[in-house]
């Protein structure tokens, strides 16, 4: 069931389990996902809930969150999983590349990917996002995998779309 976020409504948000092919599951969390930030516009508040969401709905991940870019460098937000570096210059690993680049970085062994940073050394596939508004770096959506190979172009494409949903509320 979809609910908007406000608690003082009485409606709690209830996630429902992702049923069917996997692009199905990818549109019931895109309409969970649009739910959660309906009428908010806070970047904070919209990250953590929906790094929680996302964290809980999919399987086999270990980290999910948010690096901002400050104007110089990225610096962790609101996410799931394991403490993190707190700082990230853009020359520097899989969400610097991102967000250097402004392209998704799929990145199926992180092991191979030089200049990878283990915040997590069980994360073995990642996947970033750069958040991109009107033209300017506001930052990264990052996931990270245990498993090796862990994210698709479906993958990509849902968590993309996720991203979006995330700029379109704050923006
Ligand atoms: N692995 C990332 C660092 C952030 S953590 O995964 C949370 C990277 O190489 O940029």
């Amino acid at each position: 069931m979809v609910r908007q976020g406000h608690c003082y409504t009485r409606q709690m948000f209830a996630a429902s389990t992702l049923t069917g092919s996997k692009p199905d599951q990818y549109a019931q969390l895109l309409a969970q996902a649009r739910g959660l930030v309906h009428g908010e516009r806070d970047r904070i508040a919209n990250a953590a809930n929906l790094s929680a969401l996302v964290y809980h709905a999919l399987p086999d991940l270990n980290w999910v969150g948010f690096y901002f870019f400050d104007g110089t460098e990225l610096v962790v937000g609101p996410f799931q999983g394991l403490p993190a570096c707190v700082r990230i210059p853009l020359d520097k690993g899989v969400c610097g590349a991102a967000a250097r680049t402004r392209t998704t970085q799929r990145i199926e062994d992180v092991h191979a990917f030089p200049g990878h940073i283990a915040c997590d050394a069980a994360s073995r596939s990642e996947l970033v996002v750069p958040l991109v508004l009107d033209g300017i770096l506001v930052g990264v959506f990052d996931l990270d995998s245990p498993l090796p190979g862990r994210f698709d172009v479906e993958d990509q494409r849902g968590l993309e779309t996720i991203a979006q949903v995330f700029l379109e509320a704050c923006a």
